[in-house]
């Protein structure tokens, strides 16, 4: 006689048809756990090359994803998508401030910096410190520059101009060539040094930065002590092959994307999202289709979609790399009831990811939406999702733009808002025109966070402790595990939900 199994299926959880969302179920914990946590990696791979150690993406809206909040996630192993609602001073559409957002992060912590800030001999000092603090925070503003003959990047190169050599608030009108340590006390590396050879040449020589330079003496890399003890205090990062940091970016269906679409990849970013409600339509694909013929070798995401039609249709494409799974389920969202076409979280992933897996696709499912706490993402990837997306989980954090304030009770809050909201006003006087002005967004307050290198480890502790609870190693673990029947679920009405949250 075979042992009755407690709760349901993943099969079973969704055989009515009725739509589910992440309160309406839990994993049980049915598997005798001879895992520890410190053996779990939580690990996915998104696609060409981007490989992410911590599931989580900040989703593209202009509350949430700072250039800032994008290095910070992306040093603790997520990644952020850079949003396109930037506008200039008439409230017009700012590609410039978008391909600006990128650059910073790729600019923020390198092993080899192919593209240092260069700087010419008969520069003033002051032109200089200018030149460091553009599209930077102050902690993160460069104050050391090799000095080339020409002040092109890969010029020959003449001295370096290091932060003691100089001071920030007098004497700024001194030539960078009066103060530079010329070639004669600089130590330099040949280009042949691998990055293991440059840091421990630092190392010896007690110095902070080494430029290295070809046969001809012409500037190649720059490496430096600061990037060093990043990557050794963030060993998780999600970085591309030269050490950088990488980050995705956001396109509209609109015509103006493609120009977007090649500044987006020319600052060097790792991939494209192109973000919209919905994905299931011409112009979302014609958009889709136009990158993957330009770009193949770049991070590709498509959506947002909820429905196994729509998911079969963009694995059937074959060059789609990942989509975006949700449909009105996102904390600010109204556009299941503005416009009565939406689906509930965990139905939508569980169906598409299915839908994906029987075509045979490696597709990755990116749980876009509701996911409140890291309870939400465990069921996400329980469900079939390789990663999830986040807005409202990483609004209030410090590194979000825009200002803390205090509310009517004294508590410190930040804003947190839709891009179909009335503030986000996507597109300006673009959307007015094409779209209407309706709304599918709300505004809502968040309490302020803090750093997010101070609130987001405790999410990564949770995932890996449900991960040892349910005997997984691996995501890949979790998705076998549901997929036998061997992970189980339970179904649970509002008053088990309300047990399960504080009781007063
Ligand atoms: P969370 O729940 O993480 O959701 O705050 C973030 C996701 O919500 C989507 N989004 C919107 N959906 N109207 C919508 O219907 C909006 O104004 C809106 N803004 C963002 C988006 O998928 C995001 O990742």
């Amino acid at each position: 006689m075979s042992e009755e199994r407690s709760g349901l299926s993943a099969e079973e959880l969704f055989a009515r048809g009725d739509e589910r969302t992440y309160d309406d179920f839990t994993l049980l914990n049915t598997q005798f756990s001879e895992t520890d946590k410190c053996n779990v990696s939580l690990t996915t791979d998104l696609g060409k090359g981007v490989v992410l150690r911590v599931p989580v993406m900040a989703s593209p809206m202009d509350s949430v994803t700072s250039p800032r909040l994008a290095i910070a996630l992306a040093r603790l192993g997520g990644i952020a998508v850079i949003h396109y609602n930037h506008k200039d001073a008439e409230g017009r559409p700012n590609i410039g401030k978008q391909v600006e957002d990128i650059m910073q992060v790729k600019r923020s912590q390198n092993g080899f910096i192919e593209d240092p800030l260069v700087v010419a001999p008969e520069m003033t000092i002051g032109q200089v410190i200018e030149l460091g603090n553009k599209n930077r925070e102050p902690e993160e503003a460069i104050r050391t520059f090799p000095v080339t003959e020409n002040g092109q990047s890969h010029g020959r190169l003449v001295g370096l101009l290091r932060r003691e050599d100089y001071f920030l608030g007098s004497r700024t009108n001194l030539k960078v060539k009066e103060r530079m340590l010329g070639l004669d006390g600089l130590i330099v590396g040949d280009s042949t040094m691998d990055l293991e050879r440059a840091r421990e040449m630092i190392w010896q020589e007690h110095i902070k930065s080494l430029p290295i330079v070809d046969r001809e003496g012409n500037l190649v890399y720059l490496v430096t002590r600061g990037d060093m003890e990043k990557s050794e205090q963030f060993p998780f990062a999600t970085t591309d092959k030269s050490g950088k940091l990488q980050v995705l970016f956001a396109v509209s269906t609109w015509p103006e994307s493609y120009e977007r679409v090649e500044k987006g990849f020319a600052a060097g970013a790792d991939g494209v999202v192109v973000d919209t409600s919905q994905g299931f339509g011409r112009h979302p694909l014609e958009m889709l289709k136009y990158i993957a013929d330009r770009h193949l070798g770049k991070l590709l995401i498509g959506g947002n979609i909820s429905t196994s039609e729509a998911a079969r249709e963009l694995a059937r494409l074959d060059f789609v790399d990942a989509y975006r799974c949700g449909q009105g389920s996102g904390s600010i969202c109204t556009t299941a009831d503005a416009i009565g076409i939406g689906r509930a979280g965990a139905t939508a992933i569980y169906e598409c990811a299915r839908a994906v897996h029987e075509s045979r696709s490696k597709m990755v499912t990116i749980a876009d939406g509701g996911i409140r706490f890291a309870g939400d993402i465990v069921k996400a990837l329980a469900l079939g999702a390789g990663a999830v997306m986040v807005g409202s989980m990483l609004a209030g954090s410090d590194e979000c733009p825009g200002e803390k304030k205090l509310d009517e009770r004294g508590r410190q809050i930040m804003e947190y808002w839709g891009m179909g909201s009335k503030k986000a006003n996507v597109g300006g006087e673009a959307r007015v025109r094409d779209y209407g002005n309706h709304e599918e967004g709300i505004v809502r307050r968040v309490p302020y966070k803090g750093k997010l290198g101070k609130h987001f480890p405790a999410v990564v502790d949770a995932l890996l402790h449900a991960f040892e609870v349910s005997d997984c190693r691996s995501i890949a673990d979790l998705h076998n595990g549901v997929s036998q029947g061997e992970v189980r679920f339970g179904l649970r009405g509002p008053a088990a939900v309300m047990e399960s949250r504080p009781h007063d």
